[in-house]
């Protein structure tokens, strides 16, 4: 497959062929990690360092399982144990994992932009797992390979992104890919969780949930970011939850056989309904979790191919 870029910093940006090219390797690991096997030899020698300056449990530790599958030594740096603590900065801290010959540097920041201002002063390959309300673009893959194996195709499908649109990187990851790969996208919301350039970046916007659902194939649902609001943007859990937390109800609009996503973490009861989420018609919740790690084998394997800095 052809990718000809150093780093995985965003989807934007990325061709068509590209983002087909490694959902197609993806999907050779889903089969390798299904049938217990591993390819050790592909990373052997090769270091990758987890640096997440932001709370993960599925990113972090599904780079810490690809990496290990593929014969990487894998080290995650606790950043609220490090010398941050201290006042060394991000830059001096990549620089000095880089000197430790790091060949893939995984980054998650608070701050947008954060991985591309590393991969401008380091040699190691570098990986946004999500940086402040910009991209995440492994999270936008593993949903697409995701939807791809339930579908067959992306081509066509009528996609409604709902909650905090505004906030999410995941949203805009997904904004990029999906439209690039073919499908019609939604989003839906309160005013105040849309951001005022949504319709700019082709997406149809939606205030009510009925209305947003009507006739979807999928419905992505979206936490409420309240870290990165600096005061509530919404009057009240329970009354977010009546009028956008999706439940059997709201569902009803969307095509009889919808399947319902979420990136995780779920807050239950907030921005969806444990029934929707647990149930098994409907939800590949558990599904994409199990992608994230074929996906990012698959990062890692083409990232080695590109020549990493001891190749
Ligand atoms: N885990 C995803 C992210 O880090 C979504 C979320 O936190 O709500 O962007
Ligand atoms: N979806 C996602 O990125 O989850 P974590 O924040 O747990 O990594």
């Amino acid at each position: 497959m052809r990718y000809p870029h150093r780093h995985l910093l965003a989807i934007e940006g990325l061709h068509p062929p590209e983002i087909a090219g490694l959902l197609d390797l993806a999907e050779s690991y889903v089969l390798l990690n299904r049938s217990g096997k591993t390819q050790r030899d592909l990373l052997r020698g090769r270091t990758l360092i987890n640096l997440f300056y932001e709370d993960s449990t599925r990113t972090r530790t599904s780079f810490e399982l690809a990496g290990k599958r593929l014969g990487a030594d894998v080290i995650n740096m606790s950043v609220s144990t490090s010398s941050v603590n201290k006042g060394e900065t991000l830059l001096d801290t990549a620089a000095t994992l880089n000197a430790m010959r790091c060949d893939l540097l995984v980054v998650r920041h608070d701050q947008s932009g954060a991985p591309n201002l590393l991969a401008q002063k380091v040699s190691s390959a570098v990986i946004n797992a999500g940086d402040g309300t910009h991209e995440h673009p492994t999270q936008a893959l593993l949903d697409a390979l995701t939807l791809r194996r339930r579908r067959g195709t992306l081509e066509g499908l009528l996609v409604a992104i709902c909650g905090d649109v505004l906030h999410s990187r995941v949203a805009r990851s997904n904004i990029h890919l999906l439209g690039t790969m073919g499908c019609r996208v939604r989003v839906v919301g309160p005013p105040t969780l849309i951001p005022a350039a949504a319709a700019a970046l082709g997406v149809e916007v939606f205030h009510d949930m009925q209305a947003g659902l009507q006739g979807v194939d999928v419905v992505m649902m979206l936490r409420l970011q309240r870290e990165r609001m600096a005061r509530s943007l919404v009057p009240s859990a329970r009354e977010y939850f009546r009028f956008f937390g999706l439940d059997a109800a709201k569902l009803a609009s969307a095509k009889p056989d919808v399947l319902v996503m979420h990136p995780g973490p779920m807050n239950r009861g907030v921005e969806i309904d444990s029934a929707v989420a647990d149930d098994p018609l409907h939800s590949v919740i558990g599904e994409q979790v199990e992608m994230g790690v074929a996906v990012r084998m698959a990062v890692l394997d083409v990232l080695s191919r590109g020549g990493l800095r001891n190749g």
